[in-house]
């Protein structure tokens, strides 16, 4: 179980000090801070939860979260972006994970656009951003993230296999350590977003963090579908994907590799 005090005292001075919300067992932490933000809550609020008893990833699905398990975390913010630069905010979720897992575990998560946290071909993670806009501006975004921490197997026939950091590290891995890293880069991501050059940076940081980004045989799922080879990510956040001899600009959807031979 998470030790709130110490959790407050890590985070002092942050944006997400005085603004934990714990709850022992929620429906989907991302519902509660979509709640919490129609309501005002201000830039930095945190929601994490023990256990998720309706937790959703991306297009649908349900997303395991058993008691004790995995981290389970959203994060209300507020950036001053225009909608455009919406996009980038889930690929800057992803490198603040990425950053937190290795920083808490020693292990190198790879990002698979644009929200799946991958080691080797398991997954190990997700991220599930979901926003307000007030005509072109981003009122509020929720930066959900699960990542699996102590599980020890999981159910098989997975559209992809998962892992957990215990598993891949083969010892246990603090969940509290693993959320304090988590939030301070997410901080730290969460002021590049704003940054003039972001659409520059984040984009060349996510191709240098990710081995899906160029030269992977891919299949695209969502409104986009196709299959062709990645080739590189363009400065709104979107893949670039060679197929059927032109460049497609994906906005939205997944990807999943295809098996050659
Ligand atoms: C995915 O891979 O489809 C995204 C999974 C996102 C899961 C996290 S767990 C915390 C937050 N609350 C939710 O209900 N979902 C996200």
């Amino acid at each position: 179980m998470y030790d709130l005090a110490a959790l407050e005292a890590s985070l002092t001075g942050t944006i997400y000090a005085g603004k934990l919300h714990f709850s022992v067992a929620t429906g989907s932490t991302n519902s509660d801070a979509l709640a919490a933000g129609r309501n005002g809550a201000t830039h930095g609020s945190v929601y994490f939860a023990d256990e998720q008893t309706a937790g959703r990833g991306r297009g649908d699905h349900r997303w395991e979260s058993t008691a004790g398990q995995g981290l389970y975390v959203s994060v209300l913010l507020r950036p001053d972006v225009p909608t455009v630069r919406l996009p980038l905010l889930p690929l800057a979720v992803g490198l603040a994970a990425v950053d937190a897992i290795r920083s808490a575990s020693g292990l190198n998560a790879d990002l698979r656009w644009p929200n799946d946290l991958l080691i080797g071909d398991r997954k190990t993670g997700g991220i599930l951003v979901e926003s307000k806009t007030d005509s072109d501006r981003l009122s509020f975004a929720v930066a959900g993230i699960g990542i699996n921490v102590h599980q020890g197997s999981f159910d098989v026939g997975l559209a992809t296999p998962a892992t957990s950091l215990d598993i891949e590290a083969g010892r246990l891995i603090g969940r509290q350590a693993l959320l304090v890293a988590l939030l301070e880069s997410l901080e730290r991501e969460a002021t590049g977003l704003v940054e003039q050059d972001a659409h520059k940076r984040i984009p060349a940081r996510v191709e240098h963090a990710s081995t899906w980004i160029r030269g992977r045989h891919v299949e695209v799922h969502g409104p986009q579908a196709c299959i062709g080879v990645t080739a590189g990510l363009d400065d709104r956040g979107f893949l670039l994907v060679k197929a059927g001899g032109g460049l497609i600009a994906v906005r939205t959807g997944g990807i999943r590799e295809v098996k050659t031979g």
